[in-house]
């Protein structure tokens, strides 16, 4: 696995690893990196989904550490059931972002009623929830200065301007704190960056990765409808995986954490990185409003010193280094 480990980075979870430990969201591009992961450091792990794994995954293949369950984490009696088999909990089954339009509903009947029902289960257990927030409860992109990005959030930044889906994440985060108040929950929120690496999916921030692909696949100049000075915080899903797997089990307050790379990179420079990564001459039609120009115009990206203080580690593996494995893993995909 490419995961970047800093020298001088030590990891304070060994001593406390949890024997067992559910995933919730366990099928998906970052719960299934988690599963890796978790198992890797000796874990057992419950993995809980809506979704059977897809083939290619290794507990598919008989990893008999890994105890596949089919579930809605909606469904209070099977949170419960999943929480009394574990001693720790990674919560990251949610509705994602598609469109800026997206309906609220299911954003709150899963990734604000499920998780409430999940971190109630947790409470009462005793159990610690190590849940995926996401970068986006700090609001929209902060306005480029000069051309170059504006500082990086960081975690004391105060939400502002959010859309359903960072209400949803950002109600979660408020939720947790009043649980550990209250009924003294264990928990740490982490706020993932625009993730990409195996097992993507069409998401809004990093669809364009997809659709690129598929244009030049089927012998289209790529059309990407989109800002191309506009920067995010691009994380090496393997990366963002290692960095949940070290809050499992670490002594940590409980706090949201970054897991950005600390890093805005233009659209544009993406998605050419991309095409050259696959050899591809072809460049982007750019078919918004916006033509590129080289500069920022806006980013949202976030500080990783916490992450780097708390838990030893951040992402730092380089973005055509991870591309190429996401370009990998999707010829691996269409050869089967
Ligand atoms: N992908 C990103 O760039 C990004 C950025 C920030 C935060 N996040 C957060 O990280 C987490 C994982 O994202 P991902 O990119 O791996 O998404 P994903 O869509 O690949 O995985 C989500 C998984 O949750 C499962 N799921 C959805 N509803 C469920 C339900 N009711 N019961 C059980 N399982 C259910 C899905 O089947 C899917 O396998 C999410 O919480 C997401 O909000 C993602």
């Amino acid at each position: 696995m490419g995961v970047t480990c800093e020298s001088k980075g030590t990891d304070m979870s060994e001593s406390a690893a949890p024997k067992t430990v559910l995933v919730t969201g366990a099928t998906g591009m970052l719960g299934s990196h988690i599963v890796d992961r978790l198992v890797q450091r000796g874990a057992d792990v419950v993995a809980l989904d809506l979704a059977a794994p897809e083939p290619g995954y290794a507990w598919e293949s008989g990893e008999d550490r890994v105890t596949s369950l089919r579930g809605d984490i909606t469904d209070r009696a099977v949170v419960q059931d999943a929480v009394d088999r574990v001693d720790a909990i990674v919560h990251v089954a949610a509705v994602l972002a598609k469109a800026e339009g997206d309906p609220p509903g299911p954003l709150m009947a899963v990734n604000v009623v499920g998780t409430h029902s999940l971190f109630e289960a947790a409470a009462a257990a005793g159990k610690k929830v190590v849940f995926a927030s996401s970068g986006s409860v700090y609001g929209p992109n902060r306005t480029a200065i000069d051309g170059e990005p504006a500082p990086a959030f960081v975690e004391t930044d105060p939400p502002h301007d959010l859309g359903f889906y960072a209400l949803s994440k950002q109600v979660n985060e408020l939720y947790a704190d009043a649980f550990a108040r209250v009924q003294g929950l264990r928990w740490a929120a982490m706020r993932c960056g625009a993730m990409f690496g195996p097992r993507l999916r069409m998401g809004l921030t990093t669809r364009h990765l997809l659709s690129v692909l598929d244009d030049i696949d089927a012998g289209r100049v790529p059309q990407v409808n989109g800002d191309p000075d506009s920067g995010l915080d691009w994380v090496n899903v393997e990366d963002a995986a290692e960095v949940i797997a070290r809050a499992v089990s670490a002594d940590i307050p409980n706090v949201p954490i970054n897991v950005s790379t600390g890093k805005a990179t233009r659209l544009e420079d993406v998605l050419t990185t991309l095409l050259r990564v696959v050899g591809a001459d072809e460049t982007i039609d750019w078919i918004g409003d916006r033509t590129p120009s080289g500069v920022f115009t806006s980013a949202r990206y976030y500080n990783n010193d916490r992450s780097h203080e708390l838990l030893g580690f951040r992402p730092s593996t380089d973005l055509e280094v991870g591309l190429r494995t996401f370009v990998d893993w999707r010829n691996g995909m269409r050869n089967r």
